[in-house]
């Protein structure tokens, strides 16, 4: 029997209308358009307005548009992973939600949290029901409301954050298409550079934890971005090299987007020049689990079948990864 790979056999992503540009911030905290673009790339990101809206609002639009684009119906879906940092709710799950709202009845559903690699961790997690035989449709969701948890009074983390998120469906194939191979990471030592410090069960919500701010993203950028540059550069690097691949060999490397100097660092690193390299950070920021898929969907009518792609990401914990995989999508 030929192996049975997980293949992307449909995409679509979803970003709200409101843009919240680098000259709005100038407003809010004190910085310049200027700083922002050179120490991070961003221009403008997208936040989501609305009362009672979270982030099952930014799936569901990426899930609705998904199974229209792939003629799916809601009822043929096996399982529904979404990735997320922002859930609606603590529990239950985020793609529980999802599922409900778009009507998604005869799948089972959960969320996954990896930080900012939560997309690749979940992608390499519903690869491998596929790959197993018993499930068909698998539809994996990355989304973010970042701007739930971000603190606009921080000059430092407020700049750099949107809300997006996007939806594939993986699908078996016995030809040498979809995802070939993965390597993921995680390593505690980040910890206390990068977190949210309330609101779970060590400190829950409390007066003290909302007058002291602690419902925010903390971040100590320095000590991030040097693991960060590093360690992205470095498995991406190492998924390349164990698959022999050149860097003539590779059509699109598909690079978390929270700054544009992680993401030159590893194209470098990689030998690719920047026309093969997806990047849409100047107006989307960093959307968290959105900002692959985010990318993928706006380059998916250039991909032809059969191209060589590589996404890797980096995020809190610390966690870091590399998907390999060739595109199944028949563009013609
Ligand atoms: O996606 C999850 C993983 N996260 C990341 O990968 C983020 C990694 N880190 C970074 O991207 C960068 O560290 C930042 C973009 C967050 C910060 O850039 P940096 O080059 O590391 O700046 P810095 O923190 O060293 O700050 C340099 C200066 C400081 O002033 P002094 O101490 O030199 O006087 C900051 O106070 O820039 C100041 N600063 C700002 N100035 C204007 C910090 N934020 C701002 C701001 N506007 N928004």
């Amino acid at each position: 029997m030929s192996k049975i790979n997980a293949a992307i056999t449909g995409i679509h992503a979803w970003a709200p209308d409101y843009i919240l540009t680098n000259k709005e911030l100038e407003t809010i905290v004190d910085t310049t358009d200027e700083w922002i673009l050179t120490r991070t790339g961003v221009k403008e990101r997208h936040i989501l307005k609305g009362e009672g809206l979270g982030t099952s609002h930014i799936g569901v639009k990426a899930v609705e548009g998904l199974l229209k684009k792939t003629n799916t119906s809601p009822d043929e879906v096996d399982l529904l992973i979404c990735a997320t940092v922002t859930p609606d709710m603590l529990f239950p799950a985020t793609a529980t939600i999802i599922s409900e709202k778009a009507g998604i009845k005869n799948a089972f559903s959960y969320d996954l949290n990896a930080a900012c690699s939560g997309f690749i961790y979940a992608l390499d997690t519903g690869r491998r029901f596929v790959e197993s035989g018993q499930y068909k449709k698998v539809v994996v969701v990355g989304a973010d409301k970042m701007s739930s948890i971000v603190d606009y009074t921080d000059r430092t983390t407020c700049i750099l954050f949107g809300d997006a998120g996007g939806a594939v469906l993986l699908e078996p194939t016995t030809e040498d298409l979809g995802i070939i191979d993965s390597k993921m990471y995680s390593d505690g030592v980040g910890i206390p550079h990068l977190h949210q410090k309330a609101g779970g069960s060590v400190k829950p919500p409390s007066h003290e934890t909302v007058d002291a701010r602690e419902h925010y993203i903390y971040q100590e950028g320095q000590a991030v971005f040097k693991f960060a540059v590093t360690k992205m550069a470095d498995v991406s690097v190492e998924i390349m090299e164990r698959n022999n691949l050149k860097s003539e060999d590779i059509a699109y490397l598909v690079p978390h987007q929270a700054n544009m100097r992680i993401i030159d660092a590893t194209a470098r690193r990689m030998g690719l020049e920047k026309e093969k390299v997806m990047i849409n950070i100047e107006r989307y920021g960093n959307t968290t689990n959105g900002t692959i898929l985010m990318c993928l969907h706006e380059w998916a009518p250039k991909l032809k079948k059969g191209d060589n792609i590589i996404l890797s990401a980096f995020g809190g914990g610390f966690t870091w990864g590399s998907v390999y995989l060739k595109w199944a999508i028949d563009n013609e």
